[in-house]
């Protein structure tokens, strides 16, 4: 059985690993949760052993079977997996986020989740399907007050037992320097977009300073994503030539250079896989790149936002940079 490198969490006295690298669960809207739960269980079965689930991803019951069968079946013990799950945004009131966890467990047919993440540090949603230009009358900018009272109910799923350890995502500098000094709980990890194109080279080094494990997500550019997520000037990471060029020299897939950079900057990837989700495991294992090959990729970022969240802005926000404190 393969054995994937691990990393140590900060977390219980630093006892808690976590997996160098894990899988995606988001079908983007074009691929049923069979597909995905298929994909879950072939992949544990090769060796995946985390799993990055949301409820808003809308497949977690699905995926739960996948995960009840190889529990049962004793191809992995509980404990071997590293689970991870989201509060949606529309959950973040009093009480809500232990409902959320709830339906969560429900649905994965856990005990307990490894990470619960703040999806998003607003409460701002939208209906399925909207266009990206709409607003939410609801929608307002990011409220210390309002991420803590979110942040408490996280706290106490841990207090409870129902969440080994908790984490934020889509944060920035200035919300995370806003409230880490507020959290009785730190976070373990910090999730949000990396890939070669957009490094992100600030935030990174701020929770590598602050012992925060960074998850990225899109480590290969996201190709799938809605078409609501698309602008004409988006790089594609699979695209630049740097990454096809170390491609060529490995005779691997671009795709497999970015986690290959991932995994060795320091990050820890979630690509999303149906089809290749073997060799994007295999890739961790062998034929590393070399620091020269690091060092190109590094002066290659086109700090190229892809995921850029513009249906959660509001009413009188002119531009979704905003929700980024740019
Ligand atoms: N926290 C957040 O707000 C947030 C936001 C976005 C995403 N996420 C998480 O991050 C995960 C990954 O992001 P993502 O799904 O948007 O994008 P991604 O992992 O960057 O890209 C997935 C796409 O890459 C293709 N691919 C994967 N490996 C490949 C390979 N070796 N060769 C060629 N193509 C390959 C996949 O196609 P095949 O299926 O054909 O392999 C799929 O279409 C999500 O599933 C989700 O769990 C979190």
């Amino acid at each position: 059985m393969r054995k994937i490198p691990v990393k140590i969490l900060n977390v219980n006295g630093g006892k808690t690993e976590i997996p160098c690298i894990g899988m995606g669960t988001f079908g983007s809207d074009k691929f049923t949760p069979e597909q995905v739960a298929s994909a879950v269980k072939g992949g544990i079965e090769y060796g995946y052993r985390l799993i990055d689930c949301a409820a808003v991803y809308g497949n977690e019951d699905t995926i739960g079977k996948a995960l009840n069968e190889v529990l049962e079946n004793n191809t992995v013990k509980r404990e071997e997996l590293f689970i991870i799950s989201k509060v949606w945004n529309n959950m973040h009131g009093k009480g809500d986020v232990l409902l959320s966890c709830a339906k969560t467990l429900k649905d994965l047919q856990l005990d307990y989740l490894d990470m619960f993440m703040v999806h998003w540090p607003f409460p701002n949603h939208h209906a399925p399907g909207v266009s990206v230009d709409s607003r939410s009358p609801d929608a307002r900018p990011f409220i210390t007050e309002e991420f803590m009272s979110c942040w408490r109910q996280m706290e106490k799923l841990v207090d409870m037992g129902l969440v080994r350890s908790i984490a934020m995502s889509n944060m920035t500098i200035p919300k995370l320097e806003s409230v880490l000094p507020l959290c009785r709980i730190k976070p373990s990890a910090i999730e949000f977009e990396l890939h070669p194109a957009f490094q992100q080279e600030k935030l990174y080094n701020y929770c590598v300073e602050k012992n925060i494990q960074a998850i990225g997500y899109c480590p290969i550019g996201s190709p799938s994503r809605p078409e609501r997520d698309k602008t004409p000037d988006d790089i594609v990471a699979t695209e630049m030539p740097e990454i096809i060029e170390i491609a060529k020299a490995h005779n691997i897939h671009p795709a497999v250079v970015c986690l290959k950079w991932a995994v060795q900057r320091g990050q820890i990837p979630i690509p999303f896989s149906i089809n290749n989700y073997k060799s994007n495991l295999d890739c961790v294992l062998i034929d590393p790149l070399t620091s020269e090959e690091m060092d190109k990729i590094k002066k290659a970022d086109k700090n190229c936002r892809l995921i850029k969240g513009q249906v959660f802005l509001w009413e009188s926000a002119t531009d979704w940079r905003s929700l980024w404190d740019e």
